[in-house]
């Protein structure tokens, strides 16, 4: 077997296997942001996966923008998730929680009030809303006041992530949401301590970053990148400086394991990616580097031997393939996934790909 298949430690966690799932939104937690028990048989139907990470989670009202995504900022949220902690462990699994506030991609219909950013800027194309698609509206620049009580927000739902039985969380620090609305100077145009040069655009995620290890351990943490593509509105000019420094500070806050989105062709929104920054970001950083962007088997396989990946996290496969683990295992063929149902609510589409032995049975 490959490496793909050797076990992992990513800090205080154990994985059988390098195979990770991507965190993917399904949009089927209702208004009120709240996992239910379709969401607990979906996550324990990807159990063999060496780690879950779970669908983006709002950290607050004010950060979740999405509609029907789930949130993990009240009780009520945490006795939901421990269904699907609980479903996931019972299944023989692990799964981390990725923490989101989307900043300046919160329309006001979802979030309440105009949303907050690190500059005063406004997203391009449109939002998600449950009355369609709306222009995105102007944010507000962050206030001193307003970072220090977001940062607080990210402690708080990292501690209620760990109530809810999740057994760490990743910050999400990709996708032009918040953290990378302060990293990347395609959105950032502060002057002050938390903009314009690369350690001051660093701050704000150091300081989350801390905040949350403060509160749940850092062997418990992990944070995500989309470091070489254009989205939302979000890149940088000089990619490579940028992610290098921050692998610099990675090491430093000795944050155990990172996932790089990291395309290597075109988005599905056309992005065009520019070099990989992963080569720079390994000799500064210790910590387990997990790679993801459009691999099948074979391309994981491949790219596990060039000595930067860790492991390697699926996106796309793991929705059309619960038994993905399984299927790379004795290289089975993958199942195409149904795009229509990504965010349709509802169990079809979501809990009803078959596994492998009801595929060839079919
Ligand atoms: C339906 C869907 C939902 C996604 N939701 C998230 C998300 O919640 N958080 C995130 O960081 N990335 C999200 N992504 C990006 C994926 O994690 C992943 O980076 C992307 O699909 C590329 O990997 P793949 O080629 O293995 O699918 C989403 C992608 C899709 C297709």
């Amino acid at each position: 077997m490959s490496a793909l298949f050797d076990p992992l430690e990513l800090g205080a966690l154990e994985l059988p296997n390098r195979i990770v799932m991507a965190p993917l939104t399904r949009a089927r937690a209702g208004r009120h942001a709240v996992p239910n028990e379709l969401m607990a048989a979906y996550y324990a139907q990807r159990a063999s996966a060496g780690l879950i990470i779970s669908e983006a989670t709002g950290i607050s009202r004010e950060g979740l923008g999405w509609p029907d995504a789930p949130g993990l900022w009240n009780d009520a949220q945490v006795d939901g998730w421990k269904l699907v902690t609980d479903a996931v462990h019972h299944a023989g699994g692990r799964i981390v929680a990725q923490l989101w506030h989307m900043g300046r991609l919160v329309h006001p219909d979802l979030g309440g009030g105009q949303p907050v950013s690190s500059s005063a800027t406004t997203a391009p194309d449109f939002a998600h809303t449950y009355e369609g698609k709306k222009p995105y509206v102007a944010a507000r620049s962050a206030t001193y006041a307003d970072i220090q009580r977001i940062i607080g927000d990210y402690a708080s739902a990292a501690r209620n992530a760990v109530a809810a039985g999740f057994d760490g969380v990743q910050i999400h620090g990709a996708n032009g949401y918040l953290v990378d609305q302060f990293l990347r100077n395609g959105a950032n145009f502060r002057t002050d301590q938390y903009g314009c040069s690369i350690e001051n655009r660093l701050r704000f995620m150091t300081e989350v970053l801390q905040a949350v290890g403060d509160s749940i351990g850092m062997d418990r943490v992990g944070i995500r990148f989309s470091p070489n593509i254009l989205v939302q509105g979000v890149d940088d000019c000089d990619p490579i400086k940028l992610f290098a420094a921050v692998a610099g500070k990675l090491e430093g806050l000795k944050v155990p394991w990172i996932e790089l989105r990291e395309a290597h062709r075109p988005t599905s929104a056309g992005s065009i990616p520019t070099a990989p920054v992963s080569p720079a970001m390994r000799p500064i950083y210790s910590g387990k580097i997990l790679l993801n962007s459009d691999y099948d088997g074979p391309s994981a396989r491949e790219r596990m031997a060039d000595g930067i990946a860790d492991g390697i996290s699926f996106g796309r496969p793991f929705i059309s393939n619960p038994d993905l683990v399984q299927r790379l295992a004795v290289g089975a063929p993958l199942s195409p996934g149904d795009t229509s149902t990504y965010y349709s609510g509802g169990a079809a589409g979501y809990v009803d790909y078959p596994m492998l032995g009801e595929a060839q049975a079919a």
